[in-house]
């Protein structure tokens, strides 16, 4: 397994171009299958996980074909069964049930598996599937779904930590081709399922009120093939931004869309941070002293989870007591005990972590658990005095395109080490 290794201290300067956001385009790859002719989805990032929806696509029956950082999918003949180990890798592949559903009927996934971040469930998926009438059994491992047909209905698909964005990507795209009217209340309203919502009108589909708690579908016979620009990235924005800081630099991100950042900007700048908009880009530097300031991650527009675990690096160098509440996954705090190997004094209370800042952090050998809390000790690394390794470093490989690279040319002092 390969890892990074970095040698902090390193102020970055520079500009940075946003990829396409990962979760935007994996349910928006799986919205392929909801129609028989050819799809075109652009300004898609280089990402291990988008290849592995590709997979899932091809194993599926679908021609997949890559051209840069473009897809060309056409789901003319596919099967309702998808490859269990190729399933079972990644969370973003149960958004196939939905368009399965749609088109065939039917599907049969493997539960997917928990993270190290929490279980994962999917039991709100499978309730908004049954309120559109269909029958839904879980045996070794596997869960099948079949409708006769495909009903519209009212449906609430709130759950312990408010809404679902994938149970309400999923179940969106099922009611596309359902017959008669679906409304979702407490729907996501994250940016990434109105992207997915914008391709699917593209297709044809009919839907009012994405963006907002209540979305309405009115089914459709059918879809046809679409073009298609996928958003940028707000949580590699909001890694390079925070960076930025971290580190005392000045880095300008091309190609953000700061309306997408609103919770995470309103608190960089609460922490004692300059953000220049100009267009979509956003100059980043520091604005004299780092402030330390409290965070509750919340579904959109509040703060959000994925940016947590970088947000707590900073206020691990920020001198003061912050707190950092993570409201939405039951154990997403992973980061911190490898944070406190870089000398971070952070101590966990249930689902707060009260970070008391200042202490310089310096080097330290690191484990990476998930993609976010990676993300977060290579921002850590940088900003320490001395070299920091930071090992598996495939999780971010996940989430980031090229994130090395991109680094280097800030200026980081940052090598890809292969294991041997
Ligand atoms: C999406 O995951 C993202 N992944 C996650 O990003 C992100 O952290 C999360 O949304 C929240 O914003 C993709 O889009 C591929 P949820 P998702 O369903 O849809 C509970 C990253 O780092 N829940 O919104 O799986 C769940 O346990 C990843 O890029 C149920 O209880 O998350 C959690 O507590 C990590 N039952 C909460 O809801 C369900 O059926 C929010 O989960 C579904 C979810």
């Amino acid at each position: 397994m390969d890892s990074l290794l970095i040698k902090g201290g390193v102020p970055l300067h520079g500009e940075v171009t946003i990829s396409g956001a990962k979760n935007a385009v994996l349910p928006i790859m799986a919205a392929t299958l909801l129609t028989a002719e050819e799809c075109v989805i652009r300004n898609v990032p280089n990402l291990s996980d988008v290849k592995f929806m590709g997979q899932i696509l091809a194993s599926l029956g679908a021609e997949v074909r890559q051209e840069g950082n473009s897809y060309r999918v056409r789901a003319a003949k596919i099967k309702g069964v998808g490859d269990y180990d190729l399933i079972r890798k990644m969370r973003g592949s149960i958004c196939i049930m939905g368009p399965l559903l749609g088109r065939l009927k039917k599907a049969t996934v493997s539960l997917p598996g928990g993270c190290i971040i929490g279980a994962r469930p999917i039991n709100l998926h499978l309730k908004g599937f049954e309120a559109l009438g269909t029958k839904i059994t879980v045996e070794a491992g596997y869960v099948h779904a079949h409708a006769k047909r495909l009903v519209g209905a009212d449906l609430f698909l709130g759950g312990r930590a408010g809404s679902t964005v994938l149970g309400t990507a999923n179940v969106m795209m099922a009611a596309t081709l359902a017959e008669g009217v679906t409304i979702i209340e407490s729907a996501a309203c994250e940016p990434e399922v109105v992207d997915l919502a914008n391709f699917l009108t593209a297709m044809g589909a009919k839907i009012t009120g994405v963006g907002s708690p209540t979305i309405t579908i009115t089914g459709v016979k059918e879809l046809h093939g679409a073009e298609h620009d996928v958003i940028p990235d707000r949580i590699e924005a909001a890694t390079f931004a925070i960076a930025a800081a971290a580190t005392d630099g000045e880095v300008t991100l091309l190609g953000a869309r700061p309306d997408h950042m609103h919770a995470i900007l309103d608190k960089m700048r609460g922490a004692g941070v300059k953000v220049e908009r100009k267009g979509t880009s956003l100059t980043v530097r520091r604005n004299g002293k780092l402030k330390p300031v409290d965070i509750t991650t919340l579904p959109y527009s509040g703060f959000p989870t994925d940016v947590q675990a970088q947000m707590m690096v900073l206020m691990a160098m920020t001198p003061g007591i912050s707190i950092i509440t993570e409201r939405i996954f039951e154990s997403r705090f992973m980061h911190v005990s490898e944070l406190a190997r870089l000398g971070a004094d952070i101590e966990i209370e249930g689902p707060s972590a009260i970070v008391k800042g200042g202490k310089p952090l310096s080097g330290a050998p690191v484990m990476a658990s998930d993609l976010r809390a990676s993300a977060a000790l290579v921002i850590a690394g940088m900003a320490a005095k001395g070299t920091t390794q930071v090992n598996r470093v495939y999780h971010l490989d996940r989430g980031y395109e090229n994130i090395d690279v991109k680094l280097r040319k800030l200026g980081a002092r940052i090598e890809r080490v292969e294991e041997s």
